[in-house]
């Protein structure tokens, strides 16, 4: 199939090409590099020895959108193109609103268009709010607590009426857990700018010394050892989840958690880091980050049963992959 992968440049978006690259699909790429490089790409293009066609486009933009569609006929579309930096949105609600729910409609609308039948969607567990762990896809969504993750509630419910309206036009909703590590070439993987918001980066960050200490937020939590506790899943495993997800969708509206269902605590990554890579990350308790839940992670059985899909890297691959990356990068 030929697929339009908008924000294919970006941390999930460049693994998942190299896994559509590699189950032999053609890949189109519309990014905007705001949070990206276009080098990402020419690794992917290392990597699987294949090639990508790129376009630095900003998704919310219709003309330029829809000049991709009428350039290529396209099979599917995968939309990574979201802003995602959770606080970021608390303090730009609005740029949030504007590009993850613009970029959703201008995709979407480009797809009835132009007959374009398949349209896999990248939401997030935040759309659970405070449900019961572990998280089922028939559970009611619950508020949540940030503009990010607003933005990921509507887009499901747009790309929902969208379906229905047009019968031709098929979803797939695929709910991230929480995406860490790095292909295992270690030419890709995650870089963010600036300092880490998120644990795993901070982590190997720490480990090669950018940072000094890891500051653990809160261990009252009623978890295990009292720190949080996430469902942390190999973006490989993500990227393929999304193949599949791709390759089985053929009418309606699929939701689907893409996580392990094993959750871990901040203290237990810590500690399988050092197992994994033979370094003591030194770290504090803190005080617990605001708008953090204590437990987040999925039921994985219905991505197994109807897509037949399961991930396959454990927390020791992750954390040696990531740090592998983290090594190699300047
Ligand atoms: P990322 O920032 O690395 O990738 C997003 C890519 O989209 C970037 O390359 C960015 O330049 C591009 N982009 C953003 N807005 C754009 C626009 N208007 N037009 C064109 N390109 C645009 O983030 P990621 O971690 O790869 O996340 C991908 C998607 O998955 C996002 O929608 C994010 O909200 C979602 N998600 C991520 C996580 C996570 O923990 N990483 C968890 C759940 C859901
Ligand atoms: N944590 C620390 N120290 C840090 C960073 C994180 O102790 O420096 C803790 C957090 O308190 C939490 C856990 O590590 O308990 C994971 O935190 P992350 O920031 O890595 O991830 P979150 O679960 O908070 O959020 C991520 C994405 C969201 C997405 C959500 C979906 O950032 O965009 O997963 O599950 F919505």
């Amino acid at each position: 199939m030929r697929i339009l992968v908008a924000g294919g440049a970006g941390y999930i978006g460049s693994h998942t090409c190299v896994a559509l690259l590699e189950a032999g699909h053609t890949v189109i790429v519309a990014d905007n590099l705001c949070n990206s490089k276009a080098e990402t790409l020419d690794k992917v293009k290392q990597i699987t020895d294949k090639d990508v066609t790129f376009y630095k486009v900003d998704v919310t933009d219709e003309a330029a959108v829809d000049s991709i569609f009428a350039t290529h006929q396209i099979d599917g579309v995968i939309h990574f193109a979201g802003l995602k930096a959770v606080g970021e949105s608390v303090e730009k609600p609005l740029a949030y609103y504007y590009n993850n729910l613009v970029s959703t409609i201008v995709l979407s609308k480009a797809c009835l268009k132009y007959g374009v039948r398949k349209f896999v969607f990248s939401s997030s567990a935040t759309v659970y709010g405070e449900n019961e762990v572990p998280f089922v896809e028939t559970m009611d969504l619950l508020p949540t607590t940030n503009p990010y993750g607003e933005t990921k509630a509507i887009s499901e419910r747009m790309l929902t009426d969208a379906a229905k309206s047009k019968s031709e036009f098929s979803v797939s909703l695929l709910r991230y857990f929480n995406p860490v590590g790095a292909h295992e070439s270690g030419l890709i993987g995650e870089a963010p700018t600036g300092i880490p918001n998120n644990l795993m980066p901070y982590v190997t960050q720490v480990a090669k010394g950018k940072l000094g200490k890891l500051r653990v937020f809160g261990n009252d939590y009623p978890t295990i050892d009292g720190t949080g506790v996430r469902d942390y899943i190999h973006v490989m495993d993500l990227a393929e989840g999304h193949v599949v997800a791709l390759d089985k969708l053929t009418s309606g509206v699929h939701i689907y958690n893409l996580g392990t269902g094993q959750g871990t605590s901040v203290l237990q990554l810590v500690q399988a880091f050092g197992e994994a890579n033979g370094i003591e990350v030194p770290y504090e308790i803190v005080d617990r980050r605001p708008g953090d839940i204590a437990e987040c992670y999925a039921d994985a059985s219905k991505a197994k049963r109807e897509l037949g899909w399961t991930a396959e890297r454990d927390l020791l691959d992750m954390c040696r992959d990531a740090w592998r990356f983290e090594k190699g990068y300047v």
